[in-house]
């Protein structure tokens, strides 16, 4: 997987059929999604609970484009080693998970994954400029994380920053949370290449009727195309 800044659309399963991830995977990765989006939470750091490192390991064979594990979970590094085992391509930990970003990014970047780093909605841009040289992803969250199915919540000028700060570093700026045709293209104009988006994929589609998912993946893509 080389880098570019080409816009990349990656469908959250939290949005899919939990009794049926690998069919869902297939079938939104033939319907143009550019990377799979996998979100674990502990209930713990967010107050919500998904699934561990055995169903990330199970999904893996299902995935053909790259596997975006956001772990939204503290603490992180007891589990590093599991995820990369698990097959995860870029393993993103949370800034606030913890007081030891720098060492928990050193160590996924050690398992062998790429690592991102994921911002709250309440953390500034400046919370991450330390370890801009360690990762290969930075995502904003524009939801406080936890649901899918959130209202957006403006980080336009976050993503500015942030951009300028990256400079010519290969890194991503992914978004994540309330990502939809109308709230996607500012983000894009600000800098963002990754989109994550749950709900305006999989909404109206299923594994039996999976043409909605192109159709949604291919609205968040024009309306960016039409106003970047
Ligand atoms: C939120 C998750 C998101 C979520 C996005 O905590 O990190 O990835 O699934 O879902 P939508 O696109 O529905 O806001
Ligand atoms: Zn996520």
């Amino acid at each position: 997987m080389g880098f570019d800044r080409n816009l990349k659309i990656a469908p959250s399963i939290l949005a899919a059929d939990f009794a049926n991830f690998g069919a869902e995977i297939e079938a939104v990765e033939a319907q143009g999604a550019d990377w799979i989006h996998v979100d674990v939470m502990d209930g713990h750091f967010v107050p919500n609970l998904t699934f561990g490192p055995p169903l990330v390991k199970a999904i893996r064979k299902h995935v053909g484009t790259v596997m975006d594990v956001h772990l939204m979970i503290a603490p992180v590094d007891p589990y590093i080693e599991a995820f990369a085992d698990a097959g995860a391509d870029i393993l993103t930990a949370h800034v606030e998970a913890g007081p030891h970003i720098h060492r928990t990014l050193q160590a996924i970047r050690g398992a062998g994954m790429k690592p991102g780093v994921a911002l709250n909605p309440g953390t500034p841009a400046a919370a991450v400029s330390e370890v801009l040289d360690l990762v290969d992803l930075v995502c904003v969250m524009t939801v406080n994380p936890g649901f899918g199915g959130q209202k957006y919540i403006d980080m336009t000028a976050k993503v500015r920053e942030l951009r300028a700060m990256i400079g010519d570093r290969p890194v991503h700026i992914e978004i994540d949370g309330g990502m939809d045709p109308k709230t996607a293209p500012e983000m894009r104009a600000a800098g963002a290449d990754v989109l994550v988006a749950g709900s305006a994929v999989f909404k109206g589609g299923s594994v039996s009727n999976s043409a909605p998912y192109g159709e949604n993946i291919r609205a968040i893509r024009t309306a960016c195309d039409t106003l970047v």
